[in-house]
């Protein structure tokens, strides 16, 4: 097929050179935005004078049997065009004749590509932002379910402190609330409207910019033509965005994992999220888990990857910039396919309250209230925390809790121990005892819990 752009050319493109050239097999997935985009064009060019009525219609009328052939299977992408604009364009000539060849009028592919893939990012942030607050919706109601299931709080990965299991996962769900905002954030500044910034100092003809801004539901036009057509950023910061929701989805599977194994025991996924192995009879393993712990790292590399990319590059369009397809691409596939797993695996994982509570009740997390007890009494913080610590050690030596040491014994380190400490340390007050807001206290977990669902209603 010849280019285009083939009149100042005297020979064809080499052939690899073509192929490695060409982003058509990638870039067709912005097929809809590309012929929306067109359309609106035209409609401008249209209303400006710059093309007559009756060759819009025609532009118009040959866009929308294109899209329609496309997305019924008549029509499929010749992977000989360059890229999906050259492609569309190409497809209009061939059914309309001439006036296809006006579409371009006031218009570059470096202003056009920018247009599609914002318009290709919205949308698909819309989806992704409603896998997330799926995915909250599913952690608040485990949570809802788990808010007496007392289990070990950790620092260092050592037990720490009581916790109610409905905490820790609802600091799972603020998380994925930021990362909510985070890309609703990131949406609201990319989506002002480049087109019309043309190859990348504007044109001679008497466009409507904001017309065309408007049409496609932008908050208005970018202000500078050579940054309509140079910049990536919010690529970048959508990158950015999907590697931190990643980042969250990769520490809550680490964690699933050590729960589920023999060792902690805290859970236990459903067999329709988890396989087996080839060898060992035994196994049932957390493998979704660690699959969406391992793509994080192509998310994060797909992000650095595009940083790099742009590094260097002066303004304002360089071909370098066609790589910023695959690379936010594939993050976006990434996210929402672990996204979708997530949520179906955490709301039929299985909670094992019993051995949250027994793992609970080893490792002297109740230390703390111990001391707090001390200190109710009188006694300064730092003498109490060394009488607790000297307790524990004797505990440890002992092969005893604190919960087993008579009174007589406690009595030996301070007098003010009374009998009351039993009931101050044990689990459940250590939980409900917990009064700060924000706490893993059960009135503060119902406030947290409130706050998702009001979250969840925006
Ligand atoms: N396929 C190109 C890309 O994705 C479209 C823009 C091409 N512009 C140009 N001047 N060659 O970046």
């Amino acid at each position: 097929m010849d280019k285009m752009w083939a009149g100042r050319f005297n020979k064809a493109l080499n052939k690899e050179a073509d192929d490695f050239n060409s982003s058509i097999h990638f870039d067709s997935r912005m097929y809809k935005q590309d012929i929306t985009g067109s359309m609106v064009h035209a409609m401008m060019l249209s209303n400006q004078g710059i093309i007559t009525k009756d060759e819009y219609a025609d532009i118009l009328k040959g866009l929308s049997s294109i899209l329609e052939d496309l997305e019924n299977g008549e029509l499929s992408f010749d992977m000989e065009a360059e890229d999906i604009h050259m492609f569309v364009e190409s497809e209009l000539t061939k059914r309309i004749g001439d006036n296809g060849k006006k579409l371009h009028t006031a218009r570059s592919r470096n202003d056009q590509v920018a247009l599609d893939i914002r318009l290709y990012l919205r949308e698909e942030c819309d989806q992704i932002g409603g896998l997330l607050l799926k995915l909250i919706e599913v952690i608040r109601d485990k949570a809802k379910d788990n808010q007496n299931v007392i289990m070990p709080g950790y620092t260092h990965l050592q037990r720490a402190q009581p916790i109610t299991f409905a905490h820790h996962l609802l600091a799972y769900a603020m998380m994925f609330c930021r990362d909510f905002d985070r890309i609703k954030d990131a949406v609201e500044r990319m989506n002002y409207c480049p087109i019309g910034s043309c190859a990348l100092a504007g044109t001679t003809y008497n466009t409507d910019r904001a017309f065309e801004a408007e049409r496609l539901g932008f908050n208005g036009i970018m202000m500078n033509s050579i940054d309509g057509v140079s910049d990536r950023d919010f690529c970048i910061e959508l990158m950015s965005c999907f590697a931190t929701i990643m980042m969250h989805l990769s520490r809550f599977s680490e964690e699933i994992i050590l729960w589920s194994s023999w060792e902690f025991k805290f859970v236990e996924l459903d067999d329709s999220f988890t396989t087996g192995s080839s060898i060992m009879p035994q196994k049932k393993n957390p493998d979704m888990a660690e699959l969406v712990r391992g793509k994080t790292g192509r998310v994060y590399g797909n992000l650095m990857a595009l940083l790099t990319t742009l590094k260097g590059l002066p303004l304002a369009y360089n071909k370098d910039m066609q790589e910023d397809k695959e690379a936010i691409f594939d993050s976006i596939d990434t996210v929402k396919k672990c996204l979708s797993i997530f949520a179906p695996m955490i709301a039929t994982m299985n909670v094992l309250k019993g051995n949250m509570y027994s793992a609970a009740q080893k490792g002297f997390i109740n230390a703390t209230d111990l001391a707090d007890y001390l200190v109710k009494k009188g006694m300064p913080f730092r003498t109490a925390y060394k009488h607790v610590g000297t307790l524990v050690g004797y505990c440890i030596e002992n092969g005893t809790v604190l919960e087993e040491v008579p009174i007589e014994k406690y009595k030996e380190y301070s007098e003010l121990f009374d009998s009351d400490l039993y009931n101050e340390i044990s689990l459940e007050t250590c939980v409900a005892k917990r009064i700060s807001a924000g706490s893993t206290g059960y009135e503060s977990v119902k406030q947290q819990i409130e706050y998702i669902t009001e979250f969840l209603k925006k």
